[in-house]
């Protein structure tokens, strides 16, 4: 058997990770400014995790939510807490997609609606519900496109004003910032509509912070961002720093009983072991203060770089187009200088390095930087 051929990949295996350090089975050294797509958040093997890990599986690697597990309850307060969610009820599922579709097909039972609103050019998984509310054709399939979904834009007032006037949706999904569509966020306003119709209307607002959340906006959530409050937080990414864990936080106002939701990994005692260690040290770090400062550092010193036409996002979860191919810029930051990034349709570079990303680092990604735009200047 081999693998199937779905990912396009570098020619690169990594083969160990210190705090932002990979090095590949070359013993090359790379900066990660990618964190596995946004993943890492407390760091590459992070002392805290690798012991709290090491606990559980020498302790119990796993048994089903047919038994009590505190564990779930520990992560869940300590989650409450750094959130401000303290209210809410937590599900525990294993992926991003899984969170989404958790959220969806919970709003759709407890508001017996079934049409969903989303926002045009977001990205919510490969689950049928959740590509359903993508409107990427790349990623769709004939299957699940039964789904009534509506498409707005995540710029048009009068778009959002439109279509949440009405009692037809189950739920409004959005990201807290869209990520793999080259970082765009909605303004202070448009949340604050959103916030209002669904209110108004019974609409349930489903916040997506499975890439922004966990406090790579500079805050834990995005969303927190524009004094506005979800009734559903899907989470993942972050969250388990590498180990396999997300999560769906809903209203208490919204009834979900015994039943109606279920998994057999989620919340398994190493996942719940796993996304603790993530918030204690997010916590004991303060790395939500800190992705704030490193990210308005790399903001403001990457928007002075010649060619840059645009720097969007927030913290250290950034987009940048250049007036030339960001795919070259990338290309040339591996090759040249060992950083790892990222990269969005249809020219966008992303940044998305651990939460524990030093000044050190950020500078050297800005000379670097640099140094590749002056040498396409003098071109
Ligand atoms: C905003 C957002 N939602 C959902 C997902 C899907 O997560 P997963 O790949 O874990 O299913 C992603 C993944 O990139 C994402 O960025």
């Amino acid at each position: 058997m081999k693998m199937l051929d779905v990912y396009c990949m570098y020619p690169i295996t990594l083969k160990e990770g210190k705090g932002t350090i990979l090095r590949d089975t070359n013993d090359k050294e790379y900066l990660d400014f990618y964190g596995g797509h946004g993943v890492i958040s407390i760091g590459h093997s992070h002392p805290e995790f690798v012991k709290a890990i090491n606990q559980q599986v020498n302790q119990l690697a796993f048994y089903s939510n047919a038994f009590e597990n505190p564990l779930q309850d520990e992560l869940a307060q300590l989650l409450g807490q750094l959130s401000g969610y303290d209210e809410y009820n937590l599900f525990l599922s294993n992926s991003g997609a899984e969170a989404n579709e958790n959220a969806l097909k919970a709003a759709s039972m407890v508001t017996g609606r079934h049409k969903i609103l989303a926002v045009k050019g977001a990205f919510h998984g490969r689950s049928a519900g959740a590509v359903g509310v993508t409107d990427n054709p790349k990623i769709r399939a004939a299957f699940g496109s039964q789904l009534e979904v509506d498409f707005i834009s995540i710029e048009s007032l009068s778009e959002l004003a439109q279509h949440l006037n009405t009692k037809e949706y189950a739920a409004f999904i959005i990201e807290g910032i869209q990520g793999v569509n080259g970082v765009w966020e909605a303004t202070s306003e448009y949340w604050k509509l959103a916030r209002q119709f669904c209110t108004e209307t019974g609409t349930l607002l489903i916040i997506d912070e499975i890439q922004s959340g966990y406090g790579r906006s500079g805050k834990f959530f995005a969303h927190h961002h524009h004094q506005v409050f979800a009734d559903i937080v899907t989470i993942a990414k972050g969250m388990g720093n590498g180990f396999p864990v997300s999560g769906t936080l809903f209203s208490p106002a919204l009834n979900i009983g015994k039943g109606m939701l279920g998994t057999t990994f989620g919340g398994g005692q190493m996942a719940c072991a796993a996304a603790i260690s993530v918030l204690k040290t997010i916590s004991t770090e303060d790395l939500i203060t800190k992705s704030g400062v490193q990210g308005g550092y790399l903001k403001s010193e990457i928007a002075r770089l010649p060619l840059v036409k645009t720097i969007r996002g927030r913290g250290l979860m950034l987009g940048i187009e250049f007036g030339v191919s960001a795919k070259k810029v990338r290309q040339a930051l591996l090759d040249e200088h060992g950083i790892i990034t990222g990269f969005s349709d249809p020219d966008v570079l992303r940044v998305l390095p651990p939460l524990n990303v030093s000044l050190a680092d950020c500078e050297k990604l800005v000379n670097a930087l640099r140094q590749i735009l002056t040498k396409e200047v003098e071109a």
